[in-house]
C-alpha cells in the first residue's frame, strides 16, 4: 500500500466497461460499467453508484463521506450480456517475483483488471500489456472498485480483482461475494474464484527469521470498518493469551493513537524485552527490515520504518532473537533432545 495517505486521483484511468452500446458511447468519463444509462446518469462522476466523495478521505479513516460509499448501483436485471467471469488475486507482498504462477497465469488470462493503484503499479509488465483495460483507483474506494469489478464481468468480461497479499487477508474477496449477492446475481454465475497469494505477515515473517511459527494471530489496527473499542478488547485478549501477533495497518497520520494504544496494551501483558520484528514494504524497493524490543516500538510510530505498508510481528513469551533472527520455538524442544 501506499507509503502514506495521500490520494492520486491522476492516477486512474477511464472505466471502459460498459455493456450496451448507450452507455459505451456516453461521453461521461466516468464508468458505465454496463449497466443501463438510466442507473449511472443519477451520478455522473459514479463508479457504478458509489460516491466519488469515498476516494476523497484520504485515510480510510471512517468519516462520514465514506458511508456515502456504500451504496450498490446496477443489479443483474441491468446486464443484457452473458455473464463473463470475476476473480480475486493475490499478488503477494508486491515484486513480480513474490506472485504465485497461479496467480500470474489467472491475470495473464483476465481481460479486465481492476486495483488499487498502487498494486497496479505492482503488476508485471507482460500482464499490463496483455490486459484490454486496467481500472485503478487510489486508497479507498473499496466498495465502488468492487463494484466496477463486479458490472464488468457482469457486462461479460474476464475480469480480475488484485490486491497485496492474499485476497482473504483484510481483503476484498468477501466484499466481491457481498456485492454480487446484493446485486441479485450469483457466485456461480461469474465462476467466482479467488487465487490466493503470500499475504503479509507471512511474507514479512520470513524476512526476520522465523518468529510466527506456534498459534499466531493477526490484529488489523485500521479502524475503519471495525471500532477502536473491539480492536482493543482483541489485541488485550491476544496478547493476554500469548499468540505471536502479526499487526496489520499499524500507523497512519489519522491512526497515530491506535498505534500508541496497540504499543500501551502489548507491553501491558509482555516483557518490554520482547522480540518485535517490524517489516516495511516487504518484497518491494523501499523494503526495511528491523528486529527491536517491545518496549522501542511506541517510539518508532513517527518514523519511516513504521506506516501503512509496515506489518509487525510480535513475539510471544519464547520468542528470542539469535543471529539477528526471531526465533519463537515451535514446541519440539519438549520432546526432543536437539
Ligand atoms: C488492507 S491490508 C491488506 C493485507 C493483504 N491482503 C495481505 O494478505 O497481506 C494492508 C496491510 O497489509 C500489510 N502489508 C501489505 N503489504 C505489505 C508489505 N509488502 N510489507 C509489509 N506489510 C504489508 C500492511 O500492514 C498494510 O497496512
Amino acid at each position: 500500500m501506499s507509503t502514506d495517505d495521500t490520494t492520486d486521483a491522476s492516477m486512474e484511468t477511464e472505466s471502459q466497461c460498459g455493456a450496451s452500446a448507450d452507455a459505451e458511447t456516453s461521453t461521461d468519463t466516468s464508468s458505465n460499467c454496463g449497466a443501463s444509462p438510466s442507473e449511472t446518469s443519477a451520478d455522473t462522476d459514479a463508479k457504478c453508484g458509489a460516491s466519488e466523495t469515498a476516494s476523497d478521505s484520504n485515510s480510510c479513516g471512517a468519516s462520514t463521506a465514506e458511508s456515502d460509499e456504500e451504496a450498490v448501483g446496477a443489479t443483474v436485471d441491468d446486464f443484457d450480456a452473458d455473464p463473463g467471469g470475476l476473480i480475486a488475486v493475490g499478488l503477494g507482498p508486491g515484486q513480480p517475483e513474490g506472485m504465485t504462477a497461479k496467480a500470474r497465469s489467472a491475470l495473464l488470462d483476465a481481460d479486465h483488471i481492476v486495483g488499487y493503484t498502487t498494486y497496479v503499479e505492482l503488476l508485471p509488465d507482460e500482464v499490463v500489456e496483455g490486459a484490454d483495460d486496467i481500472y485503478n483507483t487510489p486508497m479507498c474506494g473499496e466498495v465502488s472498485r468492487t463494484e466496477e469489478a463486479i458490472d464488468r464481468a457482469l457486462a461479460g468480461h474476464e475480469v480480475a480483482i488484485i490486491g497485496s497479499g492474499d485476497p482473504n487477508v483484510y481483503a476484498l474477496a468477501g466484499l466481491a461475494l457481498e456485492i454480487i449477492e446484493s446485486k441479485g446475481a450469483t457466485a456461480s454465475m461469474l465462476d467466482f474464484d479467488v487465487v490466493p497469494g503470500v499475504p503479509a505477515a507471512q511474507s514479512c515473517a520470513a524476512r526476520v527469521g522465523a518468529p510466527l511459527v506456534n498459534d499466531t494471530v493477526s490484529v488489523s489496527l485500521s479502524d475503519h470498518l471495525t471500532d477502536m473499542p473491539t480492536i482493543e478488547s482483541r489485541l488485550h485478549a491476544v496478547a493476554k493469551e500469548g499468540f505471536t501477533i502479526s499487526i496489520y495497518n499499524p500507523w497512519s497520520r489519522k491512526r497515530r493513537e491506535n498505534y500508541a494504544k496497540c504499543c500501551e496494551i502489548l507491553l501491558e501483558h509482555r516483557d518490554p524485552e520482547t522480540p518485535v520484528g517490524i517489516v516495511h514494504a516487504a518484497g518491494r524497493e523501499d523494503e526495511e527490515v528491523e528486529i527491536v524490543t517491545l518496549q522501542e516500538l511506541p517510539d518508532l510510530g513517527e518514523t519511516d520504518l513504521v506506516d501503512m505498508t509496515t506489518t509487525l510481528l510480535v513475539g510471544n513469551e519464547d520468542t528470542y532473537v539469535w543471529d539477528d533472527r526471531m526465533v519463537t520455538p515451535r514446541g519440539y524442544e519438549t520432546k526432543y533432545d536437539y
